[in-house]
């Protein structure tokens, strides 16, 4: 069985535009993540059709509510048939928990992954909503609380990676945005990894979205991604 490392994201405005692009890749060499924009336009059907098509699908939908609300959710994303699902942490624990028992640990469960903070927070916005410390000791005390609770791993910058791993272990999963192949545009990310290096510092998976979806050949695009990492 293939572990493709690479989550293409599946950032469009309509379910079409997604499975059109879906149907050029390959589900034994991609797994694919579907976010709040083309969930909340499209719904479960899109996810059933990723899912239908073999694809593994990363439901990027970052619950945060109360413990009962987000152990109902994830168990209605696990119904779904994906493959991982994500909550914030700053939920806390007992939140995180209900979503872990929610879904259960068997062998067949989704991977239940942690937001810790947005990489989008800067040091202003950190402050003002009252959190105190260096922002990467928080990073790396609210992974703690996610392993503690139950969770498979935590999205993260690469930049957090090995720092992550370290403090870890190898088997908490780290899932990286952020990715640029050497010479691509980077778009609005700022501070990017090539998919090579993302690996070498401890990422399990990539998740790359345009310079894969917006490639004149996005399979292609996807191949020689892959030939970069040998
Ligand atoms: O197109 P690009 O490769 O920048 O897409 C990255 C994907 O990862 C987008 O779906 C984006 O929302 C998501 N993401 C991110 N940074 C985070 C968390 C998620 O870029 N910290």
């Amino acid at each position: 069985m293939s572990d493709p490392k690479i989550i293409v994201a599946l950032d469009y405005p309509d379910a079409q535009s997604a499975l059109q692009l879906a149907d050029q890749l390959d589900p034994q060499r991609a797994r694919v993540k579907v976010g709040k924009e083309l969930f909340t336009r499209s719904g479960p059907d899109v996810v059933k059709a990723l899912v239908s098509r073999d694809f593994d699908v990363f439901l990027d939908l970052k619950y945060h509510d109360i413990p009962h609300t987000v152990g109902r959710a994830c168990a209605a994303a696990a119904d779904l048939g994906v493959w991982m699902m994500n909550v914030h942490t700053l939920g806390g624990s007992a939140m995180m928990q209900a979503a872990r028992d929610a879904i259960g640990q068997e062998g067949d469960a989704p991977l239940l992954i942690g937001v810790t903070l947005l990489t989008s927070m800067d040091q202003a916005t950190f402050d003002q909503i009252g959190l105190t410390g260096a922002m990467t000791d928080t990073v790396v005390r609210l992974a703690g609380m996610a392993k503690e609770s139950g969770l498979d791993g935590v999205v993260c910058s690469a930049q957090e990676a090995s720092a992550l791993k370290q403090a870890l272990g190898a088997d908490f999963q780290l899932i990286t945005p952020g990715i640029r192949p050497a010479g691509s545009d980077r778009g609005d990310q700022h501070r990017t990894m090539t998919p090579k290096e993302a690996l070498s510092a401890g990422s399990d998976y990539l998740v790359i979205g345009r310079p894969i979806t917006a490639a004149p050949n996005p399979m292609q695009a996807l191949l020689d991604i892959e030939a970069s990492l040998l």
